[in-house]
């Protein structure tokens, strides 16, 4: 079965191309390159082995879209390509809320049109905001994000929720919690550009002499140490998580269906203790400074991460050192691409 990736070559969507490929499912990706790089293209058929159908345009150009739809027998789609730069989404809002659903809704149109089904969206945990209750479940009632980038998620999600309700189609709403690590071969990872906002590619980079220090932003939470608290969830993991998923619907009889998982581990990591397991993984030196907390932050998020486990019998498998030591090796490979 052909499966439309879209955002193929970015971080999570490379690594979900190679766990589709090894299931056995053909890949068509379509990626405009804006925050990936060409060479994880050839990167992909490294690791998997197997070759896939590329289109660098972006997906604003429906004429294009149309055409891959035509020469293609597309029978699910998994949409990654968007726009996740928090900081920019609150300068450049409507930059958000023309990408991020201008190309999900031209891609909802080929389904509807085609009649087609199968499809996965890349949603986040920024659409619970700070939960009143740990571990957040799927139904912990969502509060409208502070960020054009985490509206445009909810957004999408209502969108999806009629789209499925309407014209009788099944999609599945991945919550992600906090994507870390890179690929095993060490051959694919997350490309920061500039300067890392996301914690692990700030700690690599600090780790690998590119950073002077880390800082830490607040250790005044009300948590153990002081510092905030994430569910960091194993990229490799979490590219498994969609393979199931997909199968998932596939497998389903019915025609109107709405699925949503939460995707991380189900375990709270503060900053502090993950610098620390950080340098025991990598028998490196994190240096650290401790400043004021980031506007926007919450203190805590982790997942009940019961609901994949049970409909999808999926679950994480990986513990933090092994996904933190992965960090390494792809910042050693980044080292001699430069
Ligand atoms: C961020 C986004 C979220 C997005 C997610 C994707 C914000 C406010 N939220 O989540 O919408 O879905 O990335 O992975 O940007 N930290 C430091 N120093 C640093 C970097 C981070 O102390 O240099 C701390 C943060 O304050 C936070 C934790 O590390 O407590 C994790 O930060 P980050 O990796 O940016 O993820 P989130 O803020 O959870």
């Amino acid at each position: 079965m052909m499966i439309l990736v879209t955002g193929g070559l970015g971080y999570i969507g490379s690594h979900t191309v190679v766990e589709l490929l090894g299931n056995g499912f053909e890949v068509v990706i379509v990626d405009d390159l804006s925050n990936s790089e060409k060479f994880i293209l050839e990167n992909i058929e490294e690791v998997s082995g197997k070759k896939f159908t590329f289109y660098p345009f972006d997906l604003k150009k429906k004429e294009l879209l149309s055409q891959v739809f035509q020469a293609h027998n597309i029978g699910g789609c998994i949409h990654f390509a968007a726009h996740k730069s928090v900081g920019e989404s609150q300068e450049m809002p409507l930059k958000y809320y023309e990408n991020n659903l201008f190309t999900l809704i031209h891609l909802l149109q080929e389904f509807k049109d085609r009649e087609l089904s199968n499809f996965i969206f890349s949603s986040s945990c920024t659409v619970y905001g700070q939960a009143e209750h740990m571990p957040i479940k799927e139904d912990t009632p969502l509060k409208v994000p502070k960020s054009a980038y985490g509206k445009t998620k909810q957004m999408g999600e209502e969108i999806l929720k009629d789209f499925a309700r309407a014209y009788d189609k099944k999609v599945s709403i991945l919550r992600y919690f906090n994507p870390i690590g890179a690929h095993p071969s060490g051959k694919l990872g997350e490309l920061p550009v500039g300067i890392p906002n996301n914690l692990v590619p700030y700690i690599t980079q600090t780790a690998a002499g590119l950073r002077e220090f880390l800082s830490i932003w607040g250790n005044d939470y009300p948590t153990p140490d002081g510092t905030a608290i994430r569910d960091y969830i194993y990229v490799v993991d979490l590219a498994k998580a969609h393979v199931a998923a997909l199968k998932k619907l596939l497998a389903c009889e019915e025609n109107k269906v709405i699925d949503i998982f939460n995707l991380g581990t189900g375990r709270g990591v503060s900053v502090l203790e993950m610098v620390k397991i950080y340098e025991k993984a990598n028998n490196v030196n994190v240096p650290y400074r401790i400043c004021e907390r980031r506007s926007g932050d919450i203190t805590l998020a982790y997942a009940d991460v019961r609901k994949a486990q049970k409909e999808m019998g999926w679950r994480s498998e990986t513990t933090m050192e092994e996904a933190l030591k992965t960090t390494w090796n792809w910042q050693s490979y980044l080292n001699t691409k430069d």
